[in-house]
């Protein structure tokens, strides 16, 4: 989609979960704007913060030393007002009464199906970044903040390694992901764990159990289940209390990495990625782009439709799967 008019100004907020990498892409959106000559306003809270009018023109200097800083000094929220048609009525009265030509997203699924209605209802150009822990959209290889989740899960797991191998327990570390299995899949890889529990594998516990049950007839006796949060089974504590009962003689232990996962340094990956997509934002509004999210496939940037980004995720292929089981022998 193309913006009618020529763009002089851009208002720039984060919405949803916060993701480590937001502060990098922040930054880049409000260099990029300098170099293109717009004027920049940060909004604070997201859309509740635009609904609420707390908006602020940012300098350059405003985004020194963030850069490589988890959180968000936008600040986020989930905003159920912005979702009602009065919501986003006085959200563009704030767009109106600040002159703000265009908005640069930088959230998950939920911020950018907010945007897709709040550009339908008053045509309001906007480019989305996709920054969120959970790589549960399509659009882009990598969203920002994912690596960095990973990277504090498998952290966490090698920890929970040492002191499960000292005791000889089995130990099931439950990683973020209410949607998506990404974080256990690369962490639970990353570590060799002996399980991996997602929701976009039916979880048969019986497998499960047996595998334990495998495992102590060898005298393996470090047995380490990663679980996402959103695995049907109901979680950690559903998997731990099922191994619990069926081997009540076994000393098992659950550990909830929690939003442990949500904050931290970037990686460089997600400082790069989030750098080249705050970079390109900027860019595709300056060039007359709106309603698609700056991604990256493949190594190269790409727009994708905000319609076709909010459908699903890319599928877990199957050859991934079977190798957790062929490695975790
Ligand atoms: O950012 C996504 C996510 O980390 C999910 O995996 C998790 O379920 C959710 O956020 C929790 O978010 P909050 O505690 O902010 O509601």
């Amino acid at each position: 989609m193309e913006t009618k008019g020529k763009i002089r100004s851009i208002g720039v907020l984060t919405s949803g979960g916060d993701s480590p990498g937001m502060n990098a892409a922040v930054r880049a959106v409000v260099r990029s704007c300098t170099y293109f000559g717009l004027d920049v306003y940060g909004i604070r809270r997201g859309y509740q913060g635009l609904i609420e009018g707390d908006v602020f023109k940012m300098k350059t200097t405003d985004v020194s030393g963030i850069l490589q800083r988890g959180g968000t000094i936008l600040k986020t929220a989930r905003s159920k007002e912005f979702m009602t048609p009065e919501g986003m009525r006085k959200a563009y009265d704030e767009v109106t009464k600040h002159q703000i030509g265009a908005l640069v997203l930088l959230g998950g699924d939920g911020t950018l199906r907010g945007a897709t209605k709040f550009f339908e209802t008053y045509n309001i150009p906007a480019v989305g970044i996709p920054c969120t822990i959970d790589k549960d959209l399509v659009g882009s290889d990598y969203t920002i903040g994912f690596d960095t989740a990973v990277n504090t899960a498998m952290e966490a797991i090698d920890k929970i390694k040492d002191t499960a191998e000292a005791h000889d327990r089995v130990f099931v570390v439950e990683v973020m992901g209410r949607d998506a299995g990404y974080i256990a899949l690369n962490s639970g890889i990353a570590c060799g764990a002996e399980d991996i529990l997602i929701p976009e594998e039916i979880t048969n516990m019986e497998e499960v159990l047996y595998r334990i049950y495998s495992d102590e007839r060898r005298k393996k006796t470090v047995h380490i289940i990663v679980v996402a949060e959103g695995d049907e089974l109901g979680g950690g504590k559903a998997v731990s209390d099922a191994v619990i009962a069926r081997f009540p003689w076994l000393d098992v232990r659950l550990c909830i990495l929690g939003h442990i996962q949500r904050g931290g340094s970037p990686t460089f990956a997600d400082r790069v990625l989030a750098s080249r997509l705050g970079y390109a934002a900027v860019k595709a509004l300056a060039e007359g782009k709106t309603q698609v999210m700056a991604g990256v496939i493949n190594g190269v940037v790409e727009y994708t439709p905000f319609a076709n980004v909010i459908k699903g995720s890319t599928p877990i292929t199957a050859d991934m799967l079977e190798m957790i089981r062929v490695l975790s022998v």
